[in-house]
């Protein structure tokens, strides 16, 4: 995820501001920069990869300009700065798709966190005017929006540009401003992208968290959505963005570096679940349209060879594949396409049937998985169409896919897979409803689908709340070493899913079934040692797990039951209950899956595991 980190005061700002960026690495990025205010100018230096290469390029465009100016010179010198890592969305990972970026003239330079959804019409719209844009991003926007108010209003102070450009921009910003005739201040403001001032003595900090800003100082300011500050040596104004100045409050940041990175949270497994409303929010965000359909840019070029697929072939691995279950339901469900799915390190050593007239859809979170990848491969020498479902911009499978979706989950650290999982599920669906439009017969509602959408942020954070009712039931079964998790219909996956995470993180066997597949062999293992969690939303097919979970309690088996708040039943039935709200049938697993992830989370950190690193295991598998 993008961070940002700015400096003004009485020191020199450059050490602050990449030992500030280093503090937000953590957040996972691809790309640095930073913009200085130097005696002579703005100095700017922007580099594809780590934030040590920023610093070894600043210091050796600083020796280079030395010894070409024959003078005593050394790392440049300012004492204002912004600076920014780049975890890409729109553009590779480039130098040049680096921020800062900057308008025409290279006066006013910007670094900025979040996603500007109306870029192509604003960008289209400056270039008419004249605009020349350096990079791919959807960030440069908002340089050159400045810049067109600072020409068409001749005295307009940089606070009041800054605001009007925002006024035009649909979509999430963290963003703060330097101009070079306005050189004494940073404005920065936000709309869904965290950003905090840092109050020191004679001197501030902004920085999207608290991570990079408790080197400097720990009193703070936290800005809110859709709030500006214009920060000087000499202090700072905090505004609306209807210009309403406001008073706000510092605080004192308690955390250190470490735990601030984790944002609280003991690990960022814990961190990652609880981000999922605001995941999922940013998986939609521009794409799910109002009139129930999907808004697909990486699909549009082959929209046409997607829509007239005989076949879709859904392959990838671990969570990713169990994403991908839904993904097939969701797809014959709503578009009528016939749907398999399969493990990419199955499909790479079979001898698969796929043509031209096929679609292959990979899931990757990492994009670098290596079975998923030479499935890819494999899929594109028979001519299949290739399409990505990517989370890590610019990764193999990114690349080497024809076209694709880009989850927008920002980086997931904890080796576990949650939020991404959520994330796939989300971008899963909006295929279906971008492939829609072919079948007109479909009976899914669409307009349901959107109303269902923008409530479920709310009602994940109900069972977030939960929190501790799970933790107890983890403390409740910590003991037991054998699990089953069983679901039904669009419940199957999440049951699957729920087994992995108990297994990765808490060493505990776990497996799971589809409920109805528990008579032909998986009962015999039933007994009171083996708890099933049983996954009993009311959905279509409730009746049928409940008389499931009556099969596994006539066997002296305990259950512990994920069900619906209207459930009556089910406490009289199961042994323990976790309930979650209702939602559409298709998008209840967005929901049931949120407890089992909590339930293995508390039972590894129970244990005392290394939750975020499990044994045995690596983030991204990119080997066979
Ligand atoms: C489980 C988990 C793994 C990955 C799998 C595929 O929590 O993280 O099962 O889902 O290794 O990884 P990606 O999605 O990066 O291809």
């Amino acid at each position: 995820m993008c961070g940002i980190m700015g400096y003004v005061g009485k020191r020199n700002a450059l050490p602050i501001v990449i030992d500030g960026l280093k503090k937000l690495e953590y957040r996972g990025y691809d790309s640095a920069g930073v913009a200085l205010l130097a005696e002579n100018g703005i100095f700017l230096a922007k580099k594809a990869g780590r934030v040590a290469e920023l610093e070894q390029h600043v210091q050796g465009s600083a020796f280079a300009k030395a010894s070409a100016d024959k003078s005593v010179s050394d790392i440049p010198k300012g004492n204002l700065a912004i600076a920014h890592t780049r975890w890409a969305t729109h553009g590779k990972p480039t130098d040049i798709n680096a921020h800062p970026h900057s308008d025409c003239k290279k006066e006013i330079f910007i670094v900025h966190n979040g996603i500007i959804e109306n870029h192509q019409e604003l960008k289209e719209a400056l270039q008419r005017e004249g605009h020349i844009f350096s990079s791919e991003t959807d960030s440069e926007v908002i340089a050159h929006l400045i810049e067109r108010q600072l020409i068409m209003e001749n005295k307009i102070s940089l606070e009041d540009a800054v605001t009007e450009a925002l006024g035009h921009v649909t979509g999430t910003f963290g963003v703060a401003v330097i101009s070079k005739k306005d050189g004494q201040k940073i404005v920065a403001a936000r709309r869904g992208s965290p950003l905090i001032l840092g109050v020191g003595d004679g001197e501030y900090v902004l920085a999207s968290d608290a991570s990079a800003i408790v080197g400097v100082t720990k009193q703070a300011v936290y800005l809110h959505d859709n709030e500006l500050v214009s920060v000087s040596p000499d202090g700072f104004h905090i505004f609306n963005l209807s210009k309403k100045p406001l008073e706000k409050n510092i605080q004192t940041i308690e955390w250190d570096t470490e735990s601030a990175q984790k944002g609280g949270f003991s690990h960022f497994m814990k961190k990652e679940i609880f981000e999922q409303p605001e995941t999922l929010k940013n998986s939609l965000r521009g794409r799910l349209m109002e009139d129930g359909f999907a808004k697909l840019g990486g699909l549009e070029d082959v929209k046409e060879r997607f829509l007239s697929s005989k076949q879709i072939s859904i392959i990838a691995c671990g969570t990713s594949y169990y994403a991908g279950m839904l993904g097939k339901y969701f797809f014959e469900e709503i578009a009528g396409i016939p749907v398999s799915v399969e493990r990419a390190s199955e499909f790479r050593y079979r001898n698969p049937v796929m043509g031209p007239d096929y679609t292959a859809i990979f899931i990757s979170q990492s994009g670098e998985t290596a079975d998923t990848i030479h499935a890819l491969r494999e899929a594109k020498k028979r001519g299949a169409l290739t399409l990505g479902i990517v989370n890590v911009v610019g990764s193999t499978l990114a690349r080497e896919s024809d076209a694709g979706v880009y989850n927008h989950a920002g980086p997931e650290i904890g080796v576990a897979s949650t939020k991404a999982f959520l994330s796939q599920i989300g971008v899963l669906m909006l295929i279906a409803l971008f492939l829609k439009k072919k079948n007109g017969a479909s009976s899914t509602n669409g307009l349901d689908m959107v109303h269902e959408f923008k409530a479920l942020p709310s009602k994940m954070e109900k069972i977030l709340k939960r929190d501790s009712e799970i933790k107890s039931l983890a403390q409740k079964y910590l003991s037991y070493s054998n699990f089953a998790f069983i679901g039904r219909k669009y419940q199957f996956p999440v049951a699957l899913e729920g087994a992995l995470k108990l297994k990765e993180i808490a060493y505990r066997y776990a497996e799971g079934y589809a409920a109805g597949e528990l008579k032909h062999g998986p009962l015999a293992l039933i007994d009171g040692n083996m708890p099933v969690i049983a996954l009993a939303v009311k959905d279509s097919i409730y009746e049928k797990v409940i008389s499931n979970i009556e099969e596994v309690k006539a066997r002296g088996g305990k259950v512990i039951a994920i069900a619906s708040e209207s459930d009556k039943r089910i406490g009289a039935i199961a042994d323990d209950v976790i309930f979650i709200p209702e939602s559409l049938e298709m998008l209840s697993p967005m929901l049931s899956v949120i407890p089992l992830q909590l339930f293995a989370y508390h039972t590894a950190a129970l244990l005392g595991l290394d939750v975020d690193k499990p044994r045995n295991l690596a983030k991204s598998v990119t080997v066979e």
